[in-house]
């Protein structure tokens, strides 16, 4: 059975990136096992694009998936140094994933983990709209 971090980067091979050649994979586990990847899906218009983490979310949620059942993610990218989620990506994470490891890798096997509250302190959240 390969790890979340093996998962991520095999989800890489579906990246749909034909003007950055940058291509990234996600692989989001839930508390009960369930695995859910995603890679990054680039648009001609550039703006559209959505990337691995985000897919990996999206699919999660819209197949039934708790948000509060998301446990780690793995984000996968070939870079010496480790790729960090964009900002955008960031504060997907701190809605449906506050409590999940977030585990960045490389296919060196270089790897490091963090905390939502690590990469986005005092982020906007839905306490604000009460
Ligand atoms: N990308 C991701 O999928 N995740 C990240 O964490 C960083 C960037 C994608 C978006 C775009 O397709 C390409 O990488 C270059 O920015």
């Amino acid at each position: 059975m390969p790890n979340l971090a093996q998962i991520a980067i095999a989800a890489r091979a579906h990246a749909h990136a034909p003007y950055s050649n940058f291509r990234v994979g996600a692989a989001l586990e839930t508390s009960t096992g369930e695995i859910y990847t995603g890679c990054n899906v680039e648009n001609s218009t550039y703006g559209l694009t959505i990337c691995a983490e985000r897919v990996a979310v999206v699919k999660a949620i819209s197949e039934g998936a708790r948000p509060a059942s998301f446990v780690r993610i793995a984000i996968a990218a070939d870079t010496p140094t480790l790729t960090p989620p964009c900002g955008a990506c960031r504060q997907i994470l701190a809605e449906f994933a506050p409590g999940a490891v977030i585990t960045l890798v490389n296919l060196a096997g270089l790897s490091k983990s963090y905390t939502i509250a690590d990469l986005l302190p005092e982020s906007f959240n839905d306490s604000f709209l009460r």
